[in-house]
């Protein structure tokens, strides 16, 4: 499959007007859901929220990250797209507790840097090869006890229909059915199914996500469930293969 990271494909689409919520109400429900799933899981890390640093890698709008860097050390945000940094810049730029770095940035930080790195919802629109690529560029920045959280990996059995029915209930729970409606009509003519149909969206089994982690020298256990609101997809959580995992904190 094609990475789709050329001008016509992912990348291009990101660096668009995309969105992928039906509706502000949507979008800021999603970004709350994440937020409480981050915190949750950097929470379980076994040591002090307060000295946790945490880089949130393809964050997108990332609408709650004031919350998380409420409550963390400190959070880095970065995401490939020029449109989504100028929105970062604008949200949270005159924040300390925030940085917000572009993918060069984030290349030249120091080994060991993070506690906690977050890939959400990120790798279905990057090729295997890329993702190869970017998951071994980021093990480097794991501190040899922190961990790498993939999220929203989407299984090759997954379809779409699923994810429809996911929306739905996901709508129904946050009180934007209609809106949910609407745009599921919407989104059948958009740009995102016709890159969907042309371009796919890259999928890992649970044997070939561990093997793409291993690929990075990283050991990928399942999370028993995705973070966001789709139970369907996959989410991992990576340590170092030769790292100090049960290290105390
Ligand atoms: C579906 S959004 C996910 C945003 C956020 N992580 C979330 O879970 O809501 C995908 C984001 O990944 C970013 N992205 C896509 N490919 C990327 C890459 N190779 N490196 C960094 N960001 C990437 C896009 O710009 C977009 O903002």
């Amino acid at each position: 499959m094609s990475s789709g990271n050329g001008t016509t494909g992912w990348r291009a689409y990101w660096e668009g007007d995309a969105s992928v919520y039906v509706n502000t109400r949507h979008k800021i429900a999603h970004y709350q859901h994440l937020a409480d799933d981050l915190l949750r899981v950097a929470a379980g890390l076994g040591r002090p929220l307060g000295r946790i640093d945490m880089l949130d890698f393809g964050c997108g709008e990332a609408l709650s990250a004031d919350r998380i860097a409420a409550r963390i050390h400190h959070l880095t945000l970065s995401d490939t797209s020029q449109r989504v940094q100028d929105g970062l810049a604008r949200r949270f730029g005159d924040r300390k507790d925030v940085s917000i770095l572009d993918a060069e940035a984030v290349a030249a930080l120091p080994d060991a840097a993070f506690d906690l790195i977050v890939v959400n919802s990120v790798l279905q629109y990057v090729s295997p090869d890329a993702a190869t690529e970017l998951i071994r560029s980021l093990a480097r920045l794991v501190k040899p006890d922190g961990r790498m959280l993939v999220g929203d990996v989407l299984p090759p059995e997954l379809g779409a229909l699923t994810d429809v029915r996911e929306l739905l209930a996901f709508a129904v729970r946050e009180r934007f059915l209609v809106a949910a409606l609407a745009g599921l009509v919407r989104t059948a003519a958009s740009d995102y199914s016709r890159l969907r149909a042309r371009v796919g969206l890259t999928r890992y089994s649970v044997v070939a996500f561990k093997r793409l982690a291993r690929s990075a020298d990283l050991v990928a256990e399942p999370l028993q469930r995705n973070i966001g609101h789709n139970p369907h997809r996959l989410a991992f959580l990576l340590s170092r293969a030769n790292g100090d995992r049960d290290a105390p904190p």
